[in-house]
């Protein structure tokens, strides 16, 4: 049995629901229309620090990149020169590529599971990034799966290479259920666009398969891992999401 194997066990088995990325992806496509997760204010934000940050040609890996379409939005007008995308879903990487067409870098997709693929990336030793990103992925995963993942990231980032994270958090000390309760509150309240169908099926998939830390696990795995610096980019007025920012050792440090 593989690592992965193992890892997976970790997991409920009914507990990640990829209905809503595969059959429903245009009903993730209203989501993100209606900027109910925040991405136009994270990716405003995200395109702005990208072009603070990168005044050379960068290369990028994205896991979970669904279909990237505010991924290809905050890399417009960068120095982005390469792009990796890896995702479960094929449905969203079709629209991925097309997303990404416009843009002048290289761009490749992965259909797959990103643990085994980080896996792979490190056991070929032959790429690293300057920037990996995660957005609204890895809460899919269980800590142990997230633990791991964080634990190969830096193996695959260059000396002083960043990886951002954007995605849901519970309060320091929510339950995952009272972060559930709250969460849902304002999808029920806010997300006023959905049909009655629609919103079930975002609540089947959320209860099914969110499972949110808080930031300060976050900070402690990053620690765990070797990642020297860590920064918080954007958090919501909700305490539910935020953007962080951490940093790989520069070469003199490692
Ligand atoms: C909420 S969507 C986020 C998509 C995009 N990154 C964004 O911010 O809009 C989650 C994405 O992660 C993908 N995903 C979830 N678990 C995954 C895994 N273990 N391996 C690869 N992709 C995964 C899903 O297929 C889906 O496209």
């Amino acid at each position: 049995m593989s690592v992965i194997d193992n890892l997976n066990k970790s997991r409920e088995p009914s507990s990640y629901s990829n209905e809503l990325f595969n059959e429903q992806w245009q009903l993730y496509q209203k989501i993100l229309l209606n900027s109910y997760m925040k991405h136009q204010e994270i990716y405003g934000i995200l395109h702005q620090w990208l072009v603070n940050n990168f005044q050379k040609p960068f290369s990028m890996l994205e896991l979970g990149c669904g279909d990237a379409s505010f991924t290809a939005q905050a890399l417009s007008n960068t120095t982005i020169a390469s792009y990796q995308g890896i995702d479960l879903s094929e449905a969203a990487l079709l629209i991925a590529q097309s997303n990404m067409e416009p843009l002048p870098c290289r761009a490749t997709f992965t259909q797959g599971e990103l643990l085994e693929y980080v896996v792979e990336l490190v056991q070929k030793q032959q790429e690293n990034f300057d920037l990996i990103l995660s957005s609204f992925a890895l809460h899919h995963l269980s800590f142990e799966q997230k633990d791991f993942v964080m634990g190969k990231l830096l193996h695959l980032l260059k000396n002083g290479g960043i990886f951002l994270l954007i995605d849901v958090f519970r309060s320091e000390n929510e339950k995952r259920e009272d972060y559930l309760k709250r969460y849902l509150e304002d999808v029920h309240k806010n997300w006023s666009q959905l049909t009655h169908q629609e919103y079930s099926l975002v609540e089947e998939h959320i209860r099914k398969s969110d499972f949110p830390e808080t930031q300060s696990i976050f900070y402690s795995l990053a620690t765990k891992h070797g990642f020297t610096r860590k920064e918080c980019l954007y958090h919501d007025t909700l305490d539910t999401t935020q953007m962080l920012c951490f940093y790989a050792p520069t070469c003199e440090m490692r």
